[in-house]
């Protein structure tokens, strides 16, 4: 929205357009009851200077940060249109230069791909070259199709659509609203049907993967970080059309990080996942090896690894045991583990 066609709507048809600035105006102090067919100049210019003054309010930031606010809320809200489900990479460059050994890769939707690697090698280097559909233009030089064809600038990815890798950040901007407030919105802007419903799973996986449960009422920016994560999570796995999933390390949220998974996988998504975890290298129906910058390998998961894989998942329930207890000042005890 440019600030000139702001200044042309009515603050009716603004709150029809972008439900959530009704609160923007009421944080704001900015009364508007009876002046809907206002533009938001007609209202400040009819506006008793006493009233602004008490209310402290300042026009020119006012609207400026409206304009910012409804940018922000659209790249998170807008992007999520977008149907595809093929994702196809040509080589680039390894950091040294060297060209990437392989003709192209293709992922379908329904796959899950890990993509592992050792630190600083490029897993998250590619996950990039994916969310941006880069076209030889970034320091890999690789070409990712979506869908079969390059993506016209407009319509590559916005930074949202790297879900959950970008969700904290992403969170800043919801400002006071509580969880229960934020779901709302997320769900009235998708327009779903069962809305209430919606919610309520939203916030009830969101607490499951959470350690530390909270309420609705309590406001984004005081949850911890891996609760924002958690409902992040759950929000784009329950409301999220986007069909591209790109997860950077979930190890590292301190959520449960197996349930997070299981959550965000989807018969009609592509799923890819940057870790170092075993288990989550393991989950993949495949997994992109990377070194120096460029893709060594794709390896199948095989029949071997998938029953190595529920070993690990024991040995990981039994590290989680401990761990908790530990967290509830208990001790261990050898012959109880092991
Ligand atoms: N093919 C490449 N050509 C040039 N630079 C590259 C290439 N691949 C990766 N890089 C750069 O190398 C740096 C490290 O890459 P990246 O952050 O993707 O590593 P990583 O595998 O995600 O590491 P970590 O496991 O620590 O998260 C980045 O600055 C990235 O842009
Ligand atoms: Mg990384």
């Amino acid at each position: 929205m440019s600030l000139e066609n702001l200044l042309k709507l009515s603050i009716g048809d603004l709150f029809l357009k972008f439900p959530y600035t009704k609160d923007f105006f009421i944080d704001h102090l900015v009364p508007y009851k009876g002046h809907e067919n206002y533009t938001i100049n007609q209202l400040f210019n009819n506006m008793d200077e006493e009233v602004i003054e008490d209310n402290a309010i300042n026009t020119e930031l006012f609207i400026s940060s409206l304009v910012e606010y409804i940018e922000l809320m659209n790249s998170y809200f807008a992007s999520e249109q977008v149907v595809e489900n093929t994702v196809t990479i040509y080589p680039g460059t390894y950091k040294d230069g060297t060209d990437e050994n392989f003709t192209k890769i293709e992922i379908s939707k329904g796959e899950i791909i890990s993509i592992v690697g050792p630190t600083g090698s490029g897993k998250s280097r590619l996950l990039a070259d994916i969310e941006w559909a880069a076209n030889e233009d970034t320091p890999t030089k690789r070409k990712v199709l979506i869908n079969g064809r390059v993506l016209e600038p407009h319509e590559r990815f916005s930074a949202s659509n790297k879900l959950v890798a970008q969700l904290s950040q992403n969170m800043n901007f919801v400002m006071d609203l509580s969880v229960r407030e934020f779901l709302d919105l997320h769900a009235t802007s998708r327009m779903v049907e069962n809305k209430e419903e919606m919610i309520i799973k939203i916030y009830d996986k969101a607490n499951e993967l959470a350690g530390e449960g909270f309420s609705e009422d309590t406001p984004i920016t005081e949850l911890s970080g891996g609760q924002s994560r958690a409902l992040m999570i759950a929000d784009t796995a329950i409301l999220s059309k986007s069909p591209i999933i790109l997860i950077d390390e979930i190890e590292n949220a301190g959520i449960d990080r197996q349930k997070a998974l299981e959550l965000l996988i989807s018969e009609d998504k592509i799923v890819l996942m940057s870790t170092h975890d075993p288990i989550l290298a393991l989950m993949g129906d495949k997994r992109i090896v990377i070194n120096n910058g460029g893709i060594e390998s794709v390896i199948e998961t095989s029949e071997e690894e998938r029953s190595i894989l529920s070993k690990l998942e024991n040995l990981d329930k039994t590290l989680m045991d401990m761990r908790n207890r530990l967290r509830l000042g208990k001790r261990l005890k050898f012959e109880e583990e092991l």
